[in-house]
């Protein structure tokens, strides 16, 4: 007879060797890539204050997290530069000296171990804080690819692994793959921030990168969150330009989004689990409302189920540091 009673499936929910035998979804440390927001200046250290124990870093001072991250077992890290000046066309973002190039060369001679992903993107360098040229108020997609291309080329000679595109303007995966081949990088990988929505989620991350825009918003260049089907064409999109890698971003608002590119493309897929999803576990927990490391496990395994293969977060370190410690648990 099938059904309960012979049936009872809370039978194997008895013990913890019985869970872990039949678990479905488990979470690792070469799992996750862990953001930094490198700024100019030494002996810099600040906590971006909607975002308790995520700090903007010097060049100098990254060592601290660096070696922490390297023997946590996470093998990537994804930089984001904040510099000191920004103009019109972004020119620190693709300057050979910039603060982004800076840090590439620093953790690529102190820490081969590390992969080093750089987001390739202007608003943390545009006076205007949009992720373009502005001509006439309006984001020109074409007049911001060259720029692009420069920008990727320019981590690439630095020593950046992999580059990855936030900027949400079309072609730009084609346009940097060609750059990068004909420099001499058609080694290093694409990973496309290929649906990324135009998210109230962002917050804290333009508090740590001053990358707020000074007029209108994002909603012209990335995706309008209710749609599904377009974000597919965003990435089928991208995979035909040269993408090596997908992301979908944000996470957990977006865990339907992930299941349907999970099913609908073969290609490596990043989840990004994004600065105002952190900041909301961390508000709530330091409230004491939610406990942390169970709701932010809870959060990392979702969206590893949903069909995630890789997981940026800023909860990257704690997470690892808590799988590793059960790891040696009797
Ligand atoms: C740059 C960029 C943003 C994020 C990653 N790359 C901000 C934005 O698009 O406004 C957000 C990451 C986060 O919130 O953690 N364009």
């Amino acid at each position: 007879m099938i059904g309960y009673p012979n049936v009872r499936l809370r039978r194997l929910r008895s013990t913890e060797n019985m869970r872990r035998l039949v678990r479905e979804t488990i979470v690792f440390p070469s799992d996750f890539i862990y953001p930094i927001f490198v700024i100019e200046g030494k002996n810099i250290k600040q906590e971006v204050p909607s975002m308790p124990g995520i700090h903007r870093f010097s060049p100098d001072c990254l060592p601290a997290e660096l070696d922490e991250i390297a023997s946590l077992g996470i093998p990537a890290v994804l930089l984001f530069g904040i510099p000191d000046q920004k103009d019109e066309l972004a020119s620190q973002a693709y300057h050979p000296d910039g603060i982004i190039q800076q840090a590439i060369r620093f953790i690529k001679i102190n820490y081969p171990q590390l992969l080093i992903v750089t987001d390739v993107c202007l608003c943390e360098y545009t006076n205007h804080g949009h992720c373009g040229v502005v001509k006439d108020d309006y984001v020109d997609n074409d007049l911001t690819l060259p720029l692009l291309v420069k920008t990727a080329v320019s981590h690439a000679e630095a020593g950046a692994d992999m580059v990855a595109p936030s900027d949400m303007m079309d072609g730009r995966v084609k346009a940097i793959r060609k750059g990068l081949d004909e420099n001499g990088f058609c080694t290093v990988p694409i990973l496309a921030y290929s649906a990324k929505y135009a998210s109230g989620f962002y917050g804290p991350f333009r508090e740590a990168a001053e990358s707020t825009p000074q007029f209108g918003d994002r909603r012209a260049y990335q995706m309008d969150p209710p749609n599904l089907r377009e974000a597919m064409r965003e990435i089928e999109m991208d995979i035909q330009e040269g993408a090596d890698m997908i992301m979908v971003k944000p996470a957990l608002p977006y865990l339907d989004v992930i299941r349907c590119a999970r099913d609908s493309f073969k290609l490596p897929l990043a989840a990004y689990n994004v600065s105002g999803e952190y900041a909301m576990v961390k508000a709530a927990a330091m409230k004491g409302w939610l406990d942390e490391k169970h709701v932010t496990m809870e959060v990392l395994t979702s969206i590893k189920r949903a069909g995630a293969d890789i997981i940026i977060t800023y909860h990257a370190r704690e997470a690892a540091r808590w799988l590793n410690d059960d790891k040696r648990m009797p």
